[in-house]
């Protein structure tokens, strides 16, 4: 059985203090949910600390949205793995397209951090997906095969088996665009096939979770794809209530 998750990117939103406010809410309302359903809050760096603090003594982890492709030194503004590894994170997000399109992160840079990540004992959670000129000229499919081939690929067996993958087209992420639940298992699908050819029977227990507009409202149909196993959740993180909501989808 593969993990069912539910992952919020606050992105660049809140002030600390309403981050843990945020976080403190999605611990109250938690049980109300299936214990089945492994939430994770990706704060900003800043808040890292006090929402580990809030989220003490409850099964909501804690993740990064980011972090720098080496271990230390001479590198201003940047944050190293380790450093959010210590504050009590157990994922990062990597690779995510407004990363790639604004900070132009490329596969290069993306080995070097997953290495960063494995290295601190993270688990990344690997975003592939396709701009909306892509999608229209039909190569949804090969963009996320090279995300995943430039940079998965290189992961030994062991890495993989700490791995999340999330689908998030571009085309979806902020414009209360969603794909169809059938497009996404379609490429979910399509995604679980390009990870067997490497890993083999590996790929059937990485979770592939759908990103892009997501809300309390169509989580139930995309979750309930057999490709499908759970959701990075942007906007509707933002809110206790409707973050918890998606997690009934399941
Ligand atoms: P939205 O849910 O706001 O569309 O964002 C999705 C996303 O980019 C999560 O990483």
């Amino acid at each position: 059985m593969r993990k069912k998750i539910v992952a919020g990117n606050w992105k660049m939103n809140t002030l600390p203090a309403e981050g843990v406010e945020l976080a403190k809410g999605v611990v109250a309302g938690r049980k109300e949910v299936c214990e089945c359903v492994n939430f994770i809050v990706c704060a900003p760096f800043t808040h890292l600390s006090m929402v580990a603090e809030a989220l003490k003594g409850s099964d909501v982890e804690l993740g990064a949205q980011n972090c720098a492709a080496e271990a230390k030194g001479a590198y201003t503004g940047e944050v190293s793995a380790s450093m959010i590894a210590a504050l009590g994170c157990k994922y990062v997000i990597l690779g995510h397209s407004e990363r790639r399109q604004y900070y132009g992160e490329t596969s290069e840079t993306l080995n070097r951090k997953m290495e960063q990540a494995y290295a601190n004992g993270l688990t990344p959670i690997y975003c592939v997906g396709e701009n909306l000129e892509e999608r229209e000229a039909g190569n949804h499919f090969a963009v996320c095969k090279q995300q995943i081939e430039e940079v998965v690929f290189n992961l030994t067996e062991e890495q993989f088996k700490n791995l999340v993958i999330a689908y998030e087209p571009v085309w979806a992420i902020g414009t209360g665009k969603t794909a169809t639940a059938d497009q996404a298992q379609e490429i979910h699908a399509y995604i679980r096939e390009v990870l067997a050819s490497k890993f083999g029977a590996a790929a059937d227990e990485c979770p592939i979770l759908y990103g892009g507009s997501c809300k309390p409202s169509n989580a139930q149909e995309i979750f309930a794809k057999a490709d499908v196993d759970g959701g990075l959740i942007g906007g509707a993180a933002l809110k206790a209530e409707d973050f918890l909501g998606i997690g009934k989808g399941f």
